[in-house]
Formats: C-alpha cells, sequence, structure tokens
C-alpha cells in the first residue's frame, strides 16, 4: 500500500514536472534566439526596414500595426502574412478597405534572411523586430524583442473579424478584449498609443461626425471644433480619403497622442474611451507631464503582446516564404 502510495506521488511528480517544462516550453522565448543560428538576423531586419522606411515614412505606422492584427488574431504566428488560397479566405482579406499595408518589406526582410540563414527564421518573429524597427526610426523607443516563435499553417478571415476590436469600442469591450489575450488595463492603454504614428481612413470614424445617433448629430465626446475640422476632411460616405491620426506629427512616435486623447481629439471612439475608466484616463494625464512613463512602458507591453499564444519549440514551422505554409 504505502510502495503503491509513494508510487503514484511519484507519477504526479514527473507529470507535474513535465507540466511545468512545457509551459516554460510554450513562453519559450529569448532576447537573442538566433545568436548561434543566424547572427545577423536582426541587423539584416533592420537594414532592410530602414531603407523602406526612409524611402516611405508612411510605412512605419502599417507595420507596427501588422504586429498587432498578427497577435490578436490567433497568436503571433505569422497568419496575418498568408495569402487567400481558392479554397480559403485569409486574415488578409478581412477588411479591405482598410487593409494593412508593407508586405513586401516582410518579403524583402524574409529574402534577405533566406539568402543567409536559410530556414532559420519565422516569418512571426520577422513582424516582431520589424515593429520595433519602425517605432524606433520614426524617434520612438528601443526595446529587445525576445523571440523563438514558429509560424502557423492556418489564417481565416472569420479569426480577424472576431478578434480585432473595431474602432467604434467601448471601454467595456476594450478590456475585456486585451484581458481575453492575457493583456492589462495598462497594456490597452499603452499600446493605444501606437495611434501616434500613421492615418486612418474616413470611414473608421465618420459615424462620429455624422448622424452618430440617427438624429443628423456628431459623438458628443469628440471636441465639436474637432468634429467641424474633420468635416472638411471627410465627406459622408467618403471611402478613399485618409488623414492622420495624430495631425502634423503622424510619422513621429512621441507623447502626442496622450495629449489628443485628453483633448477630446482621439479620431476613434476607441481612443476616447480611455477617459471613461479612471486607470486608463489616469495614465493619459501622466503622460501629460514630465512623468511621462510612455517611451519606457511601450517596448514593456510590445513585448507582452508578442507572447500572445506563441508556437515555440516543434510547434509550426519555419515557412521559406511568408505568403505561404511550407
Ligand atoms: C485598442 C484597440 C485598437 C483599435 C480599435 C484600433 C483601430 C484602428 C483603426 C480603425 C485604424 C485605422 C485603419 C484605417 O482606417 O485605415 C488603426 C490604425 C492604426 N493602428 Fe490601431 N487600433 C487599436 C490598437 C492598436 C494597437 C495595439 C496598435 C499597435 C501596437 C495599433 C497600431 C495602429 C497603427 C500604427 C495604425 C496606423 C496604420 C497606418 O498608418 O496605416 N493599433 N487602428
Ligand atoms: C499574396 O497576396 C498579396 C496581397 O496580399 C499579393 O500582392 C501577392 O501577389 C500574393 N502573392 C502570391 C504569390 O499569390
Ligand atoms: C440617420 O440615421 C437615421 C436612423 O438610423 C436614418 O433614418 C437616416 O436616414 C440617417 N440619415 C442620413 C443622412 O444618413
Ligand atoms: C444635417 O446637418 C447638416 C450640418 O451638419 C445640415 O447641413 C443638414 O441640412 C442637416 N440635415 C438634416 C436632415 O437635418
Ligand atoms: C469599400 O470600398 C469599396 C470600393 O473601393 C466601396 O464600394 C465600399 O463602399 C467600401 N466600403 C466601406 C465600408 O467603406
Amino acid at each position: 500500500m504505502a510502495v503503491q502510495k509513494l508510487l503514484s506521488l511519484l507519477v504526479f511528480q514527473l507529470v507535474l514536472v513535465a507540466f511545468v517544462l512545457d509551459i516554460t516550453n510554450a513562453q519559450g522565448l529569448k532576447v537573442g534566439f538566433y545568436s548561434n543560428t543566424c547572427p545577423n538576423a536582426e541587423k539584416i531586419v533592420k537594414k532592410t526596414v530602414t531603407s523602406f522606411i526612409s524611402r516611405s515614412p508612411s510605412l512605419a505606422g502599417p507595420l507596427l500595426r501588422m504586429f498587432f492584427h498578427d497577435c490578436f488574431v490567433r497568436g503571433c504566428d505569422g497568419s496575418v502574412l498568408l495569402n487567400s488560397t481558392s479554397s480559403n479566405q485569409a486574415e488578409k482579406d478581412a477588411f479591405p478597405n482598410l487593409s494593412l499595408r508593407g508586405y513586401p518589406v516582410i518579403d524583402a526582410v524574409k529574402a534577405a534572411l533566406e539568402q543567409q540563414c536559410r530556414g532559420v527564421v519565422s516569418c512571426a518573429d520577422i513582424i516582431a523586430l520589424v515593429a520595433r524597427d519602425a517605432v524606433s526610426l520614426t524617434n520612438g523607443p528601443f526595446w529587445q524583442v525576445p523571440t523563438g516563435r514558429r509560424d502557423g499553417r492556418v489564417s481565416k478571415i472569420t479569426d480577424a473579424l472576431n478578434n480585432l476590436p473595431p474602432p467604434s469600442s467601448s471601454i467595456s469591450t476594450l478590456k475585456s478584449t486585451f484581458a481575453a489575450k492575457g493583456l492589462t488595463v495598462k497594456d490597452l492603454v499603452v499600446l493605444s498609443g501606437a495611434h501616434t504614428i500613421g492615418v486612418s481612413h474616413c470611414t473608421s470614424f465618420a459615424n462620429r461626425l455624422y448622424n452618430f445617433t440617427g438624429k443628423n448629430d456628431s459623438d458628443p465626446s469628440m471636441d465639436p471644433n474637432y468634429v467641424a475640422q474633420l468635416k472638411t476632411k471627410c465627406k459622408p460616405n467618403d471611402a478613399t480619403t485618409i488623414v492622420e491620426m495624430d495631425p502634423g506629427s503622424s510619422e513621429k512616435f512621441d507623447v502626442d497622442y496622450y495629449t489628443l486623447v485628453s483633448k477630446r481629439r482621439g479620431l476613434f471612439q476607441s481612443d476616447a474611451a480611455l477617459l471613461s475608466d479612471s486607470t486608463t484616463k489616469a495614465y493619459v494625464q501622466l503622460q501629460l507631464t514630465s512623468k511621462s512613463t510612455f517611451a519606457k512602458d511601450f517596448g514593456a507591453s510590445m513585448v507582452n503582446m508578442g507572447k500572445i499564444s506563441v508556437l515555440t519549440g516543434k510547434s509550426g514551422e519555419i515557412r521559406k516564404k511568408c505568403y505561404l505554409v511550407n
């Protein structure tokens, strides 16, 4: 009897050890993952991104946004890059009018990496490194990116539609969407600061300008002067015009986003919503002072976002081309 008890305890402990190892493995990202297998990987990424962004600075926005869209849909597994096929509509096809740009940058980085270290660096890691470099090349902070992600083999349009919060999101939707990905309220308010760079189509916020509640009205939570200004740029039903989200410095990663939000000039309802929660509101207000922590916080929250449901170890694959499964 006693022997049996001892045995079952031993088995239990073995299972426990295996379980703990497995968790470690699932989070098995580390800074410098490629330092032996592809020592120049991060240099190659940076060189390629620099050459694209110096020619087209407006690419920084879409390249940063790509990491968000990758991580929130099936985890950071490069699924955002896969093309649709005759039998499958991929994530890429989810928002045809508001689609991501910058795929050629990823393809160029991948080609350069394949030339030096064939079959080593994942597309999922490329997105993470490119997003970091896009931020630091636009005057933003630099941070160390844990790597070691592997690429997924599945991409579905419905996953994108169901996992990316719409710009009309309320604070409670945003909080629950982020919590479902293991991110905190602080990550939410910090990562929203990404809207300090880049542009938006009028369609993403036109509801706030025109007929907000069906009474030919505008969103009362937006500064009326800003509403008037935006109406001159965005006529009703304009599906093509784009506007800067941080007017005048949309290619500079700075702390302006929080100034705009505090002045009720955040472009989306999801930006304005950050004033509807005491934690996020306090964070917005702190950024307006000399005690701003945004630059340091942003890297930390990007690292957190970069851990969402990653494939590591022997899961997934290292794609040869980022738009195709092997
Ligand atoms: C909190 C929830 C979020 C919502 C509801 C949201 C929504 C949007 C929308 C609607 C656009 C404009 C798309 C268009 O009309 O072309 C946009 C642009 C952008 N978003 Fe977000 N976003 C969120 C979070 C994030 C996060 C976490 C990041 C990155 C860390 C991010 C980075 C960007 C960037 C850089 C752009 C500009 C893209 C460009 O210049 O083409 N967003 N976002
Ligand atoms: C993959 O899709 C992109 C658009 O997302 C397109 O430009 C490209 O030609 C496609 N590549 C292949 C090989 O189908
Ligand atoms: C405004 O919204 C109301 C209610 O949804 C609708 O009946 C009306 O046609 C809309 N007006 C315009 C100009 O779109
Ligand atoms: C709606 O408001 C605009 C001004 O924003 C005005 O020009 C227009 O006549 C109004 N339409 C209706 C049906 O009230
Ligand atoms: C998307 O764009 C197409 C044409 O480019 C347009 O017909 C359609 O109305 C747009 N949809 C939205 C929601 O703006």
